[in-house]
C-alpha cells in the first residue's frame, strides 16, 4: 500500500514541477488552473495524511520554480506569495468564517479583479524607478528592469508624496484590443498568432532584447505594497488609493465590501461582465481590508491566510475531435486543425480549433477521436489546451503531418517546427489565399471579392491567378447562379477602381513573407518605386532601421523568383498606376524630430501620424537629436531630462494648438 502511495506522491511532485516550469518559465501552460489546483490539492492531502513522506523540495513547500539563468537573479524585498483558490460560495464563506473566528471580530474586504497576467515587483528609491523583477520562485526573480522601463504605465518617477523606499507588486497585462492588433500583424507578416494575451506578456518579459519588449503594448496594474520606508498604511483600500496618487495604475473596477455577502455579489457581477472587458481576468481576489487584521491572520508557507482568489468558471469546454485536417496558408505553412463536435465556449460556438504545429501535437499527445478541452481567450482562434486522457477508449488515432501538400501534392519541407509546401502560387490553396490577401481591405481593397467569390472564380477557372482578375468581362460571369448584372457591375468596377493604387498597398498586396502593412510603407517611402525595390540588395535593405537579415532575405528571395516577376509584370500590363506617396516634408513640424511621453488624450499612433503628416519625424528615445518633447499626463523623468538637454517641451494642449485645424 505504502509503495503505491509513495509512487503517487512522486508522480504528483514530478507532474507539478513540470507544469510549474511550463507556467512560470515558459509562459505556456498545458493544463488549466483548475487541473493544476486539483493536482496540488491531491498532493497536499497525501502529504498531510502521510507526513513520513515529507520533502522540503516538494512543490507544496516552494512557490513556482527557480529562474532560468539568462537574466540576473534578484532577491525580492519581501516574498511574493501566491493565493489560495476557491471556486464556490461555500469555500469562500468558509474562508470568512475562519478569519472571523481567528480574530473574534467582524471583517470588511477589499475586492479586486484577479488579473490574468504576469506578477512583477517594482522597486523605487527617492521616487525613481530602480529595478523590476519577475516573481520567479517567490523569493528570487529575474531582473527585467530594462524590459519594465519600456512600459508606459510604469512611472519612471513617482509623483505626490512618495516615500524614500518603496517596493510594489503588480501584474503585467496586455489589453485584448492590443493583443488582437498584434496577432493581426503577426499573421499579416506570415508569423504564427499567439494563443492568448498572457503568453505574449510572459514572452515579452522574457526578451533579452528590450527593444522587442518595447514594441509590445504592455500595461502594469499595481495592487500591493511589498515594502515601504514610511509609516505603513492602515488598509488595502488606503494602499490602493496611495498607489494611485503616486502615479501607478491600480486594477480597474476594485470594490470595498463591508462583508463577505457583498464580496460574493461582486464576484458574480464581475463574472457577468467578464466577456465585455478589454483585459483578461480569471476571478476576483478577496482581501481582508485592514492591515492590522492581515498581520494577525498571518501566512502559510505559500500564501497568506488573509486573502483568497475566487476563480470564475473556466472558459473552456470539453468536446470530441472528429477529425484532424491540415490547412495550407498563404505562405505555404501547413497548420493542423482539429475539427470538433460543435461546442459553446463562453457564448461562441466553436467547431474548429488550431493545433498550431507538430510540436504542439506531440506535446499534447492529441489524437483523432480524443476528448479534449477547448479554450478561447481574448483571441478569435480557439485552441486545444488539454487531452482528457482518462477517457481514452483505445480507438483514438494518432496524427502525422502529411509528407505531401494536401492541396497540390508537392513534397513538404520542414523549417523548425513548421511544415511548409514549397510550391508557392502553383499550389491551389496558396493561390486562393494569395488572391484573398491581394483583394483585402488593407491591400488593394477590392470590395466584393470575398473568400467565397475567390473560391468560385478559381473553381470555375474564370481566373488562374491574380492578373486574370483584370481581364474579367461581364459575359464571363453572366448566367452563373446569384450573379445578377448589378453584382457583376459592382465587382468589375471595384477591380477597375483598384488600378490606381498607392505603392505601399501594392507591395503589401503581393504577400511577401514578413512584409506587413508597416514594412510595405517603409519600403515604398525608402525606395520610391517598385523597380528600385525589385533590384534592392540585402545590404540596401539591412540599412533600413526596421529590417534585419531575415526580412531582407525574404524580400530579395521574393523578387528573385521569376514566377513572381512574371505575375507582377502581368498585373502591371493591365494598366495599374502605382502612386508614390511622397513623405511630407512641408508642414507645421517640418524638419522637427518629436518624441511623446506620458498619457495623451489620443492614441500614440494617432499623435505620431499627425506629426508625420505635418512634415515632422518621430524619435524613438530621448537624446540630443530630439527637437520637441510633447508631454501628456504623468510625464515622468523624461520631462526633467528634456529640460536639462534644452529640448523644447510642449504640453498636449500646446501641441494641439500648433496643429490647429489639421
Ligand atoms: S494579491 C499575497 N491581487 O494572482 C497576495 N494578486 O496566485 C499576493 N493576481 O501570482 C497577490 N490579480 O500575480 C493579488 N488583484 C490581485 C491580483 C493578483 C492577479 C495574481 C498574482 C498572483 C496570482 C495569485
Amino acid at each position: 500500500m505504502s509503495i503505491v502511495i509513495k509512487k503517487r506522491i512522486d508522480t504528483l511532485r514530478k507532474e507539478i514541477l513540470k507544469h510549474n516550469k511550463l507556467y512560470y518559465n515558459q509562459g505556456s501552460p498545458e493544463i488549466s488552473d483548475a487541473v493544476y489546483d486539483s493536482l496540488i490539492k491531491e498532493l497536499r492531502d497525501f502529504e498531510k495524511k502521510y507526513p513520513e513522506y515529507f520533502d522540503a523540495d516538494s512543490p507544496t513547500q516552494t512557490v513556482g520554480v527557480s529562474t532560468p539563468d539568462k537574466f540576473e537573479k534578484i532577491k525580492h524585498t519581501a516574498p511574493m506569495l501566491s493565493l489560495e483558490s476557491v471556486n464556490n460560495d461555500e469555500d469562500a464563506l468558509h474562508f470568512d468564517e475562519t478569519c472571523k473566528k481567528e480574530l473574534d471580530d467582524s471583517i470588511n474586504y477589499m475586492c479586486e479583479p484577479k488579473l490574468d497576467g504576469i506578477s512583477i515587483e517594482l522597486v523605487y528609491e527617492n521616487g525613481i524607478f530602480l529595478r523590476g523583477s519577475t516573481r520567479g520562485n517567490g523569493m528570487v526573480g529575474e531582473d527585467v528592469t530594462l524590459n519594465v522601463k519600456t512600459i508606459q504605465s510604469v512611472p519612471e518617477k513617482l509623483i505626490g508624496d512618495f516615500p524614500e523606499k518603496l517596493a510594489v507588486r503588480g501584474e503585467v497585462m496586455m489589453h485584448i484590443k492590443d493583443f488582437q492588433a498584434l496577432n493581426k500583424r503577426m499573421l499579416e507578416e506570415g508569423f504564427d498568432a499567439f494563443a492568448n494575451p498572457r503568453n505574449v506578456v510572459a514572452g515579452s518579459m522574457r526578451q533579452l532584447d528590450y527593444r522587442i519588449t518595447a514594441k509590445r503594448p504592455l500595461q502594469v496594474y499595481c495592487y500591493r505594497i511589498l515594502s515601504i520606508s514610511t509609516n505603513a498604511l492602515v488598509s488595502q483600500k488606503e494602499s490602493l488609493e496611495y498607489l494611485r496618487s503616486l502615479g501607478f495604475l491600480v486594477p480597474p473596477g476594485i470594490k470595498y465590501c463591508p462583508d463577505i455577502g457583498n464580496a460574493l455579489r461582486y464576484q458574480k457581477e464581475l463574472e457577468k461582465k467578464r466577456e465585455s472587458l478589454d483585459y483578461e481576468i480569471d476571478g476576483v481576489v478577496i482581501k481582508v481590508n485592514e492591515m492590522e487584521k492581515q498581520r494577525a491572520l498571518g501566512m502559510r508557507t505559500n500564501n497568506p491566510k488573509w486573502a483568497i482568489a475566487y476563480k470564475f468558471k473556466p472558459r473552456k469546454e470539453i468536446t470530441r475531435i472528429d477529425d484532424i485536417v491540415v490547412q495550407v496558408g498563404r505562405t505555404g505553412v501547413l497548420t493542423p486543425l482539429a475539427l470538433l463536435h460543435p461546442v459553446e465556449v463562453g457564448g461562441v460556438t466553436v467547431s474548429r480549433a488550431t493545433l498550431h504545429n507538430m510540436d504542439q501535437i506531440k506535446r499534447l499527445d492529441v489524437r483523432k477521436g480524443d476528448l479534449v478541452k477547448v479554450e478561447r481567450a481574448g483571441d478569435v482562434i480557439p485552441y486545444v489546451s488539454e487531452v482528457v486522457k482518462e477517457k481514452r477508449t483505445g480507438s483514438e488515432v494518432s496524427f502525422k503531418m502529411p509528407e505531401k501538400c494536401p492541396s497540390c501534392g508537392m513534397d513538404v519541407e520542414y523549417e523548425d517546427v513548421f511544415c511548409r509546401c514549397p510550391a508557392g502560387l502553383s499550389c491551389p490553396a496558396q493561390l486562393k489565399e494569395s488572391v484573398i490577401h491581394y483583394a483585402n481591405k488593407d491591400a488593394m481593397d477590392i470590395e466584393g471579392l470575398s473568400e467565397k467569390t475567390v473560391e468560385f472564380l478559381l473553381e470555375k477557372e474564370l481566373i488562374k491567378g491574380i492578373p486574370d482578375l483584370y481581364a474579367l468581362k461581364p459575359e464571363d460571369l453572366e448566367g452563373f447562379e446569384g450573379w445578377r448584372d448589378k453584382k457583376i457591375g459592382n465587382m468589375l468596377s471595384a477591380i477597375e477602381g483598384s488600378k490606381k493604387v498607392d505603392l505601399d498597398r501594392f507591395i503589401y498586396a503581393l504577400g511577401i513573407k514578413n512584409v506587413g502593412k508597416h514594412l510595405a510603407k517603409v519600403l515604398a517611402e525608402t525606395f520610391g518605386s517598385l523597380d528600385k525595390i525589385k533590384v534592392s540588395t540585402k545590404e540596401d535593405l539591412i540599412c533600413i532601421n526596421e529590417i534585419g537579415p531575415e526580412i531582407a532575405a525574404s524580400i530579395t528571395t521574393f523578387f528573385k523568383d521569376r514566377h513572381h516577376i512574371k505575375i507582377i509584370d502581368d498585373i502591371l500590363k493591365h494598366g495599374l498606376e502605382l502612386v508614390k506617396k511622397e513623405k511630407k516634408t512641408e508642414g507645421k513640424f517640418s524638419g522637427a524630430k518629436v518624441l511623446f511621453t506620458g498619457t495623451l488624450s489620443i492614441s500614440r499612433t494617432e499623435a505620431q501620424e499627425l506629426v508625420l503628416g505635418e512634415g515632422g519625424d518621430i524619435a524613438s528615445s530621448l537624446g540630443k537629436s530630439v527637437d520637441i518633447l510633447v508631454c501628456g499626463e504623468k510625464a515622468g523623468s523624461k520631462l526633467d531630462k528634456a529640460k536639462k538637454l534644452g529640448i523644447k517641451v510642449l504640453s498636449e494642449k500646446e501641441f494641439k494648438e500648433i496643429l490647429g485645424d489639421s
